[in-house]
């Protein structure tokens, strides 16, 4: 692993705009070129940086940016806006460069909080991704909930407990790089016990039989094609072909979208054929849009107090940026999108305007620091 690149001699105070822009676009250029996956690290205003970025460069954006209103970073920087529609609007101008520099098949993911203001959260998160998707046109293809699983102490005795954030995956248009097979979990293998396959969810498919032949809807013939399919799953279970499979039977189980022929294809196929059964991907199934993974212990990353976990960047990544492409977090920190592109393989470019979180994102991905 070679050590991570950084701009440190360039620091933001230090440069003039126009001769700085053309460092960094060196720099951004040189790295976009190169073939090591060894981190880019750029110190500086995200905008100023994020428009020396060529267009149309970047795989796949991760950030975080500052919350509106949580003031816990070295520098000042966004997030200290007197008001939401401010924030929201410096904001903007950031998602607005990263859509630029975006390939047009790419992806980006944006974990942004929520902030209270005389008692009332201000949906931050949601003004954000409403204003995107209509005065940017991004596509706004999943809203994953983060959820924190142990979240913060909460001592108010009025609400709950806050514990949970979104993480907004955007994309340009409406064909995009997606690998949904690196991502899936694995599949639970079916048991077979005395030649007879039971899923891990307990389909054994003994209740089925006997659904079907009780049936006072089903004609005989539609009996005996279901018995057909039913037995043909089983085998594909014992010989280890498929995992785990669910049959709709008309008038035992409810059609999965809807009943309604004009809506539901499966509706159709019931009332045509009397059952249908849905197979799992051998493959494993895919993640859902709640993922939970518990927040790292921040005590590790110097005074950062933002830091998100590995694990929230891990899918993202091997899901939106090919192997061969490059990752981008305007608001690095310490560097933990950086280390999990590393880790996977990819190549990244990190800026903050903070040198120290700068310095923290280098020992990162450098192995300096195990944190
Ligand atoms: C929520 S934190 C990101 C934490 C990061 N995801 C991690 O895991 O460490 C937001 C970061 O944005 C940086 N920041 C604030 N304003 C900035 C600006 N205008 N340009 C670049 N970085 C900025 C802060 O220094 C802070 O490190």
């Amino acid at each position: 692993m070679g050590s991570a690149q950084s701009l440190d001699a360039y620091s933001m105070e230090t440069r003039a705009a126009p001769e700085s822009r053309r460092a960094d676009a060196e720099l951004v250029e040189g790295y976009l070129s190169g073939s090591s996956v060894s981190p880019l690290l750029l110190c500086g205003d995200a905008l100023e940086i994020l428009r020396s970025v060529p267009d149309e460069s970047i795989d796949c954006c991760m950030t975080s940016p500052p919350y509106w209103k949580k003031r816990q970073y070295a520098c000042e920087g966004i997030g200290q806006e007197s008001t939401a529609a401010e924030y929201v609007r410096n904001l903007l101008e950031i998602t607005g460069e990263i859509k630029r520099a975006l390939k047009p098949a790419g992806s980006f993911w944006l974990n942004v909080g929520d902030t209270y203001q005389d008692k009332s959260l201000q949906s931050i998160p949601w003004r954000i991704a409403i204003e995107m998707t209509d005065s940017q046109g991004w596509i706004l293809r999943n809203t994953v909930v983060w959820n924190k699983v142990k979240g913060n102490p909460d001592n108010s005795a009025d609400k709950l407990r806050n514990m949970y954030e979104p993480v907004f995956h955007f994309v340009k248009c409406k064909k995009y790089y997606y690998d949904v097979d690196s991502a899936r979990n694995p599949p639970s293998k079916a048991e077979v016990r005395d030649g007879r396959a039971v899923s891990s969810t307990g389909v054994s498919g003994v209740r089925y039989r006997k659904q079907i032949e009780g049936s006072s809807v089903l004609s005989a013939e539609q009996k005996e094609s279901a018995v057909r399919e039913l037995d043909r799953a089983l085998e594909d279970m014992r010989e280890g072909r498929l995992f785990d499979f669910r049959m709709i039977i008309k008038g035992q189980q409810r059609a999965t979208h809807s009943d309604s022929e004009s809506v539901s294809g499966r509706a159709k196929e019931l009332n045509r054929n009397g059952f249908y059964i849905l197979r799992n991907n051998p493959s494993g199934s895919k993640p859902g849009d709640v993922w939970n993974i518990v927040p790292e212990d921040t005590q590790n990353r110097g005074g950062h107090y933002a830091a998100y976990p590995e694990e929230l960047c891990l899918n993202p990544i091997k899901m939106t940026c090919p192997k061969e492409g490059v990752v981008l977090d305007p608001f690095c920190g310490t560097g933990t999108t950086m280390k999990a592109a590393m880790g996977l393989g990819r190549k990244s470019i990190g800026i903050d305007v903070s040198s120290e979180y700068i310095r923290l994102s280098e020992g990162r991905v450098d192995g300096k620091q195990s944190v």
